[in-house]
């Protein structure tokens, strides 16, 4: 049987509370890895870790780790340390998105994407290498988008951060390879999630219409490929993206 066994190893996942982060989570402790929860309250992230936890019988941990801001990201970091002295998988999935048209787009609706998307993925990401540097072992994952690659009309900010973490991507995997160390993307599709909730069902219809297998995708769709990433099947790949989104791109 072929199977993937990560009990030796320990994973973050940002954003981890609901969502694509979520389903990442619970499928990295369902191949038996340790995993830290996080989300912007203490209490929430907790909870969740509880459930994953008791579910699956993973030994899970929940912080608070707001990815604007970057005390936040190095209290919560400076805590697993403290725990598990640092983390072998870093799956960095945190993203808000602040639509609006270009002309209407304020410094703030792009900076406060920016902040969590791009900056909050750069600390969080500087502070994990540390630990893989030393053990000459490490997988880091970065959620990208398809809006990254084709654009999306009200999402000038957003698509900057996903087409942004490409280039980090990259010359991330660049610089770490010699050391063990892959750096991949998963860039999804539209996923159903509280994010795309909000869209209106004229939009989802014609977001359908260019999806070649004729739906929306899961969290699960997209925690699979991720999972694929962290594991030794996939140890000789490394600056690469993978495209989860029903054949759209
Ligand atoms: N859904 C899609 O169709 C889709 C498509 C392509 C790419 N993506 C990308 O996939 C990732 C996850 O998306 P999703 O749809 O699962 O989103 P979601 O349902 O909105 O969940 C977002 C997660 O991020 C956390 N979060 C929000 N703001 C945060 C902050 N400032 N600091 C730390 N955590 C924060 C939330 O936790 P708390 O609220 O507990 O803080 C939650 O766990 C994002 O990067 C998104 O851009 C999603």
């Amino acid at each position: 049987m072929v199977s993937i066994d990560l009990s030796d190893k320990r994973a973050l996942v940002t954003g981890s509370t609901r969502g694509i982060g979520r389903a990442v989570a619970e499928l990295l402790a369902r191949a038996s890895a340790k995993v830290v929860i996080t989300g912007r309250d203490e209490l929430r992230a907790q909870e969740v870790a509880r459930e994953i936890g008791a579910n699956l019988g993973a030994e899970t941990v929940g912080l608070a780790l707001d990815m604007s801001n970057a005390d936040s990201i190095k209290q919560a970091y400076s805590k697993v340390e403290g725990l598990w002295g640092g983390v072998d998988i870093l799956v960095n999935n945190a993203g808000i998105t602040r639509d609006k048209l270009f002309l209407r787009m304020s410094l703030e609706d792009w900076e406060e994407v920016l902040r969590v998307n791009l900056t909050g993925t750069f600390v969080i990401t500087s502070l994990a290498v540390k630990g893989m540097l030393k053990n000459r072992w490490g997988r880091i994952v970065n959620i990208s988008s398809v809006v990254g690659f084709t654009g999306n009309v009200g999402q000038v900010n957003y698509a900057s951060t996903k087409s942004g973490l490409l280039g980090f991507t990259k010359s991330l995997a660049k610089e770490l390879a010699t050391r063990n160390i892959t750096v991949n993307m998963v860039a999804p599709g539209f996923i159903e999630t509280d994010m795309t909730a909000v869209l209106s069902e004229d939009l989802r219809q014609e977001y359908l219409k260019n999806i070649p297998l004729g739906r929306f995708g899961k969290p699960e769709d997209v925690a699979g490929a991720v999972l694929f990433l962290c594991s030794e099947y996939a140890s000789y790949i490394t600056g690469e993206v993978l495209h989860v989104n029903g054949g759209m791109y």
